[in-house]
């Protein structure tokens, strides 16, 4: 007689994967039922995602595990016990239709470049096996399938079937993306938050942003960004080969964070005009952004600017385990013609002009992820610059990198990927021109130290920056000749720095980085070089700016005349009052300009500063800060003072991964100048760790101010 046995196993698995698996197959005999099979199988879930540093993942309800590391699962039989002599365990692995086959041995000892299995020699339990897998640490980053058979004596065969998920291994020494010491993984790897730095060196912003690597459904998006790529809609089987290697997983996802060349994550927009998606400024964290885009199909999530489309490509490489971090570049160049100079406009009177094809951004960000170059040699191991924000082509696609640091600092444009475009971001000297009003050039200086003047990254365990500037460049020893922000009068217009220290000097100085509320303090010196009396016209200029537009109109200026006698200096102290900027405060940025005429020559001279104003106060407190556990609800308090002379409202937003489920908003009414304004909330940590709280007020589309605060939850 012949029979038909069905056996249906269950499993938790990847809501968007297959969860349940039917295997059918017909015995011969039915007496043979009695004989060995296997009744279940365990993915240790718990075990496997606490050894792998993967348990953030644990409510995706998947094995995730790290290559180049055992995992284990248990595995039920029925019948009677294995035997060993006589019955054999095989394993296959597969990443779409790539697939490998092992025998499951009972020897611990194994190579690290294959697949291994075997059973755990300390619990020897033939009726309950537990068999770890153990992959390469080279294998690809992607979702796997595996089957174990079981076979007998008499060919009978039984067989379960699961799926796990593979990632980059940054505690394994034999992983490319290997690196050494706990604190940088737990930075980069596990730490769910972190900060983007805006503004000018002057004023830093420190913006709060949640990389949410562990929210529902992130992992996912991550995964499905991968599927989604052009590289594996080509060629599948070509693209699973190379995800071992995270120089191609990187540049696939600098590719995909923008959407230029394909069905990306984020869609840029430079404009003012964010009606028809979100401004780039209202974003808090990466979750809603990645879950938006998986949940349209995969279609681009408007808008994105320089910080979020790095933030967002952090939280995807972190998911993935390759090691990352976001950077900003202060002053940054883009040079469209690729000369390493960056030319700015001023007219006679120092209102900056829009004249240049080139543009140097206040601020840029990127990512950099950490690796070996094993196509480059260990020269150029370490970090690696990312950037996803569309700018050039690279290879026909909008991404850039991975660029070696090293490589960058080093000049060698020789070396893939991309290096002469970020050397010159850091690196391109600024030439001041001043035009007058029939466009001839009156006044010339060049500054060979405004771009990338600071490039800085958040430190490592604690929320601030950490200046990064010597990894790009070789640092001058400060002993060099003339501030950069000064130049000289020369009778020499043509573009060719004026060397000799005659004429007249010019510098601007803020008294301190400019505060809400009080006037912006700013000294001019003017310097008579030369051994004759002059007469100097000074004119001064001030223009509201966004980080990367040519300035707006004049808002602010003062003209007036100043006699020099022979070598003297002569220091002029100036006030720009609030109400005389807060108006055009939107923006953010100022450009001041102080430009010199002397009387005599009608040459010129000029020094500008841009910088921007400090935020007005806001501060989160938190109560009995010690005894924070996750699932006991907390209070925290947020207070907002008023600094600006005139009243304001607005909307209240706190954000918190690990702490509060989705967001929560409150609408600030109308506050007098100096009044304060206090919102509790109530708060229930859900796992352990240091997680960030983020409150920001929004006083209008572009005008967000933002606070946040780490909050250490212990475990129990
Ligand atoms: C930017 O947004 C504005 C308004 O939403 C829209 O008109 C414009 O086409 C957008 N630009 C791009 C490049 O999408
Ligand atoms: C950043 O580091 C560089 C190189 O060490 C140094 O020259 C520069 O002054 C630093 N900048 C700041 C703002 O600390
Ligand atoms: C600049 O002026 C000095 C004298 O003031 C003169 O000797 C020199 O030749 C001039 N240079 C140029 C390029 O005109
Ligand atoms: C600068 O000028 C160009 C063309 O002259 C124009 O397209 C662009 O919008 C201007 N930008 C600003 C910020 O005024």
């Amino acid at each position: 007689m012949e029979g038909e046995i069905c056996l249906k196993i269950s499993f938790y698995l990847l809501s968007s994967y297959i969860s349940e698996f039917t295997i059918n197959y017909s015995l011969a005999f039915v007496f043979l039922v009695a004989d060995l099979s296997i009744q279940h199988a365990n993915l240790e879930l718990s075990e496997n995602l606490g050894r792998h540093r993967t348990d953030g993942f644990k409510n995706a309800n998947a094995l995730v595990v790290r290559r180049g590391a055992p995992f284990k699962i248990s595995v039920q039989l029925k019948g009677r016990p294995f035997n060993p002599r006589t019955d054999s365990l095989r394993i296959k692995v597969a990443l779409g239709r790539l697939y490998v086959e092992m025998p499951v041995t009972f020897s611990t000892k194994h190579s690290s470049s294959h697949w291994n299995a075997y059973i755990d020699p300390n619990n020897l339990n033939f009726q309950k096996l537990s068999i770890f897998i153990y992959s390469p640490a080279s294998v690809s980053v992607g979702c796997y399938k595996f089957q174990l058979s079981v076979s007998t004596q008499d060919g009978q065969k039984s067989t379960v079937v699961g799926d796990f998920i593979m990632l980059c291994n940054p505690w394994c020494s034999e992983d490319a993306v290997y690196i050494p010491f706990e604190d940088q993984r737990e930075e980069y790897i596990l730490s769910d938050s972190g900060l983007l730095f805006m503004g000018t060196p002057m004023n830093l912003v420190s913006r709060p942003w949640s990389f949410d690597l562990y929210e529902p459904g992130v992992l996912e998006a991550c995964l499905d960004l991968l599927k989604v790529s052009p590289q594996h809609q080509k060629n599948k089987r070509k693209d699973y080969l190379n995800r071992g290697n995270p120089v191609y997983i990187s540049r696939v996802v600098s590719a995909m964070i923008n959407s230029e060349d394909d069905r990306g994550v984020l869609k840029g927009n430079w404009t003012d005009d964010f009606k028809q998606g979100v401004s780039p400024s209202k974003w808090t964290g990466s979750k809603d952004i990645l879950r938006m885009w998986a949940q349209s199909g995969y279609s681009p999530v408007k808008y994105g600017q320089c910080w979020v489309f790095a933030a967002v490509m952090c939280t995807v490489m972190r998911v993935l385990g390759i090691p990352c971090r976001v950077v900003t570049n202060f002053n940054s160049a883009h040079d469209t013609n690729a000369n390493l100079v960056v030319e700015e406009y001023y007219s006679e009177t120092g209102q900056k002009l829009n004249r240049s094809q080139d543009s140097i951004w206040n601020f840029h960000l990127w990512v950099e992820c950490w690796m070996t170059r094993r196509d480059l040699g260990p020269d150029m191991d370490g970090w690696q610059v990312l950037d996803p924000t569309p700018q050039e082509r690279s290879g026909g696609v909008f991404c850039c990198g991975p660029a070696p640091v090293k490589g960058i600092r080093n000049k060698r444009t020789d070396l893939i990927f991309d290096i002469p475009f970020v050397y010159a971001a850091v690196n391109a000297d600024v030439h001041t021109i001043i035009l007058s009003s029939q466009d001839q050039v009156v006044g010339f200086s060049k500054d060979t130290e405004k771009v990338g003047s600071l490039i800085c990254t958040k430190a490592i365990g604690y929320p601030r920056v950490q200046n990064i500037t010597g990894d790009y460049k070789y640092i001058k020893s400060p002993t060099s000749t003339l501030s950069s922000r000064s130049s000289t009068i020369s009778n020499d217009s043509t573009l060719r720095r004026a060397t000799a220290p005659e004429g007249v000097l010019v510098s601007l100085t803020l008294n301190k980085s400019p505060a809400p509320g009080e006037p912006i303090a700013f000294l001019v010196k003017a310097e008579n070089k030369q051994k004759i009396p002059k007469v100097v016209k000074v004119h001064m200029n001030a223009q509201a700016k966004e980080y990367n537009h040519s300035p707006s109109e004049t808002f602010w200026e003062k003209h007036g005349v100043i006699q020099l006698a022979p070598m003297e200096v002569k220091v002029v102290q100036e006030h720009i009052l609030p109400a005389q900027y807060e108006h055009v405060m939107e923006n953010n940025l100022i450009n001041l300009a102080v430009v010199l005429e002397d009387m005599a020559t009608h040459k010129r001279v000029l020094a500008s500063e841009e910088f921007n104003i400090a935020s007005p106060e806001l501060i989160i407190q938190v109560a009995d800060e010690d005894s924070i556990v996750p699932n006991k609800q907390l209070t925290a308090t947020v207070t907002f003072t008023n600094s600006f002379s005139r009243p304001v409202s607005g909307l209240l937003t706190v954000a918190g991964a690990g702490l509060i489920a989705g967001k929560k908003q409150f609408r600030i009414p109308s506050l007098r100048p100096g009044g304060k304004a206090s919102q509790s909330i109530n708060l229930t940590p859900s796992m352990a760790g240091v997680k960030m709280l983020q409150a920001s007020i929004s006083l209008s589309d572009t005008n967000t101010i933002r606070c946040f605060k780490m909050i250490s939850v212990n475990s129990i």
